[in-house]
């Protein structure tokens, strides 16, 4: 029996991970955040003087990325980076680092290795559409840019971390259109996912609309 996956994508700030771990939580599931891992691959890149642009390097280093995930805690190497890859600057090298394919295709068995009884919830850009094409159930999560705006604007002042909310939108749009263009495993509402916009719920509302389609599969 194949262990069940749900795969949830949508751009940045539409509150895909905050649901996505609740839900892992509430059905007793595993959590794969296939972000943080692009994220790590930028922040060693970044540290290790590679260039932004070298993607054999970059997949290299993907490839042997000493990364693990316990509990809240992102650890590279001994060192728990789960704060320092949520700046802007990582954000912004993250969505670079994501367009070589040689970098995706560095990360997948790590992503699939995530598969594991009683199942997964899985959230980024291709879990529905590349990691996981056989998904129990594939939700595709978005809000407009600037309700995303705001609530990334809130979660970095909430971590004590600088913020401007003029920047945070230019950002977002920017890395949006990256992300979405891009050759390989571009973000985008796959056919057989199910549309859920946020932008006029409150977090609880938007949960309960998330298990409802859930229980609906
Ligand atoms: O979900 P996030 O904002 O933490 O992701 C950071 C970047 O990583 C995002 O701009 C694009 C890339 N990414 C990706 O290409 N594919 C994924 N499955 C997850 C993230």
């Amino acid at each position: 029996m194949t262990v069940p996956v749900i795969a949830i994508d949508g751009p940045s700030a539409s509150g895909k991970g905050t649901l996505a771990a609740r839900l892992a939580e509430k059905l007793g599931f595993h959590y794969l955040d296939s972000g943080a891992l692009y994220r790590v691959v930028a922040l060693r890149a970044l540290r290790m003087g590679v260039a932004p642009a070298d993607g054999a390097q970059l997949a290299e280093l993907a490839r042997t990325l000493p990364v693990s995930f316990r509990d809240h805690a992102v650890l590279l190497d001994d060192e728990d980076v789960a704060t320092a890859i949520r700046t802007e600057e990582i954000s912004m090298l993250a969505s670079g680092v994501a367009v070589f394919p040689a970098v995706r295709e560095a990360l997948l068995a790590r992503q699939r290795a995530f598969r594991r009884a009683p199942g997964l919830v899985a959230e980024g850009r291709d879990m529905g559409s590349v990691v996981f094409p056989d998904a129990r159930v594939k939700v595709f999560l978005t809000a407009s840019a600037e309700v995303r705006a705001q609530r990334r604007y809130k979660q970095l002042i909430d971590q004590g971390l600088p913020a401007n909310i003029d920047a945070l939108l230019q950002e977002l749009r920017a890395r949006d259109l990256r992300d979405s263009q891009r050759a390989v495993a571009p973000l985008v509402c796959a056919p057989d996912a199910i549309l859920l916009d946020t932008t006029g719920l409150d977090p609880e509302s938007a949960f309960a609309v998330l298990e409802r389609i859930v229980q609906g599969h």
